[in-house]
């Protein structure tokens, strides 16, 4: 939160900075010529000093991050869950507002919120509001009512990936960052083109450590907090894996695949090798990592899955719920569940393995 000293060089900073070019909009969150402008007030009333969000233009944080990026710059949100905007690698919000997601055979009798399609925000001029299931996030003690953009990106902008908050860019995130940002590099949010196979967030090391920073234990315990799905997090991909992942090319063609064409944009790994345009499959080197199985905003699946972990086969999803089907990357609409990209076999529902191979 803000405290008055500091209130006070801002305000005194902007008289400075006032009255700069706010033609466009480069170097925004780098304190480029007229940045602070597009997010801060020149002056404020005796209860804007005071209040919650002072000198924001906005009502709060995250309203004012959408007012750029709801429909542009990496188009986080979008308008309507049915025609989600163009994915970028972190998913889209606008499946928050989903009115069902559950896709698995009890889908109309139990129907799963929106809210269980990721990360839910207090943004009330773009109708989202705070996670109403959770009081903290799962495996750690972040409050879902602070959750906001800003609990995860630095708005001043930092070095980090996507400017997401570490230990030295911690302040005013509202929680404590004992873990750094990650190692990865993004596709570009000003004129890039979309995630394909061949162009794609190019993930190297450090993510499971970052969302450990809120779901500590999600790490430490292997997954299973709430649900009781036991996986491990941050691990080496062992030969098995390595094998599967490169051979898989679909339930039309399980074995065809290879080396160097085998990357798959749904299921991702960290290596340090990985570059944007890569194409090549895991080595020894390669890591499972949270967001294999997750999108780090929200997708249109719950737990913001990258697939739908409730159906049996692709082709299901959606048909349910009426909520909007993940592409399915192999197209074929009885393609099994994408833990098929690393595992052989995986007897039973899709996340409720008894036995397995590899
Ligand atoms: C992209 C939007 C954005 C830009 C650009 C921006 N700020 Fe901020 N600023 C914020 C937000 C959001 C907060 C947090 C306010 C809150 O939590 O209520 C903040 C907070 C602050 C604070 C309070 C201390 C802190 O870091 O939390 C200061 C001081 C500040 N900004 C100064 C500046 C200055 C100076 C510039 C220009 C160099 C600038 N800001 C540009 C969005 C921005
Ligand atoms: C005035 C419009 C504007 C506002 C308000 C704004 N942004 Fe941005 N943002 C941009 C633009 C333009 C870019 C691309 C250029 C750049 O990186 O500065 C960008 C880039 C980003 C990126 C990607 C950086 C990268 O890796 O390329 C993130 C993450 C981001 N913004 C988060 C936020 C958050 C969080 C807020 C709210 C605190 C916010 N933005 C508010 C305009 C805005
Ligand atoms: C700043 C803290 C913070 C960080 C960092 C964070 N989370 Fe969360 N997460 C939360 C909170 C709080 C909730 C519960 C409230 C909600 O769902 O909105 C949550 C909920 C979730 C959920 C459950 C969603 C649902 O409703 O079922 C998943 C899955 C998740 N987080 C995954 C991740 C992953 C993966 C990362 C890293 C990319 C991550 N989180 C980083 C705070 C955080
Ligand atoms: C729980 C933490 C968290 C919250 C909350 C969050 N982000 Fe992100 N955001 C991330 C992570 C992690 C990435 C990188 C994901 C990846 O590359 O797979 C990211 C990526 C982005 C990007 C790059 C484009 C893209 O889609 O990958 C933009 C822009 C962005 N976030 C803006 C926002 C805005 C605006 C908000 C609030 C409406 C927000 N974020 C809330 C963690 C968060
Ligand atoms: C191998 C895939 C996989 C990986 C890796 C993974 N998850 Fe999950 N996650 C799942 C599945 C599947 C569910 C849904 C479980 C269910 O509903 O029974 C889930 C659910 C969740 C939930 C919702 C609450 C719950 O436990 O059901 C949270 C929070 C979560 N994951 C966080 C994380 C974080 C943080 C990481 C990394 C540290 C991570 N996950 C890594 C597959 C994965
Ligand atoms: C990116 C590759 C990858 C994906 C995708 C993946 N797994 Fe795994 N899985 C692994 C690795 C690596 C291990 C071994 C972990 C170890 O040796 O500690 C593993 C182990 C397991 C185990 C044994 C228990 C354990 O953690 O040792 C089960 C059960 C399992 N996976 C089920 C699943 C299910 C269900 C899914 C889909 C929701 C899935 N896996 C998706 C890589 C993957």
């Amino acid at each position: 939160m803000l405290n008055c000293r500091k209130l006070y060089g801002l305000m005194i900073f902007l008289l400075f900075a006032g009255g700069s070019s706010l033609e466009g909009l480069a170097g925004v969150h780098d304190g480029g010529v007229g940045a602070c402008n597009h997010c801060h007030v020149m002056h404020a009333d005796e209860s804007g000093l005071i209040g919650d969000n002072p000198l924001l233009k906005g009502n709060n944080p995250s309203d004012l991050c959408l007012g750029c990026h709801a429909t542009a710059y990496g188009a986080v949100l979008g308008m309507d869950p049915l025609a989600p905007p163009p994915e970028m690698g972190a998913g889209n919000f606008v499946f928050l507002l989903e009115e069902n997601l559950n896709d698995g055979p009890d889908g109309l009798i139990n129907p799963i919120t929106g809210d269980a399609a990721g990360h839910n925000l207090n943004a009330p001029g773009y109708g989202l509001s705070s996670d109403p299931t959770y009081v903290t996030s799962p495996g750690g003690s972040y409050s879902a009512a602070l959750m906001a953009c800003t609990s995860c990106h630095d708005p001043h902008g930092n070095g980090n990936y996507r400017f997401l908050r570490g230990p030295a860019n911690q302040e005013g995130s509202g929680g404590t960052f004992s873990y750094p940002a990650p190692n990865a590099q993004g596709l570009d949010v000003v004129a890039g083109a979309p995630e394909t196979n061949a162009n794609h967030v190019a993930y190297r090391s450090g993510m499971s450590m970052w969302c450990a920073n809120c779901h500590q234990d999600y790490l430490t315990s292997r997954h299973g907090m709430v649900s009781g799905f036991r996986h491990s997090t941050d691990t080496a991909l062992r030969r098995g894996h390595i094998n599967t992942y490169n051979a898989y090319n679909g339930i039309l063609d399980p074995t065809g695949g290879n080396q160097a064409t085998a990357y798959l944009a749904a299921v991702p790994f960290e290596d340090l090798s990985n570059t944007t345009d890569s194409t090549a499959g895991p080595a020894g080197s390669s890591r499972i990592f949270c967001l294999s199985c997750h999108r780090a905003h929200a997708s249109s699946g719950p737990s913001s899955g990258r697939w739908d972990f409730n159906v049996e086969t692709l082709g299901e999803d959606g048909l349910m719920s009426g909520s909007y089907p993940i592409p399915n990357p192999y197209t074929h609409p009885s393609q099994p569940s994408l833990c098929f990209k690393c595992h052989k076999k995986i007897p039973g529902p899709a996340i409720d393995p008894v036995e397995i191979q590899n």
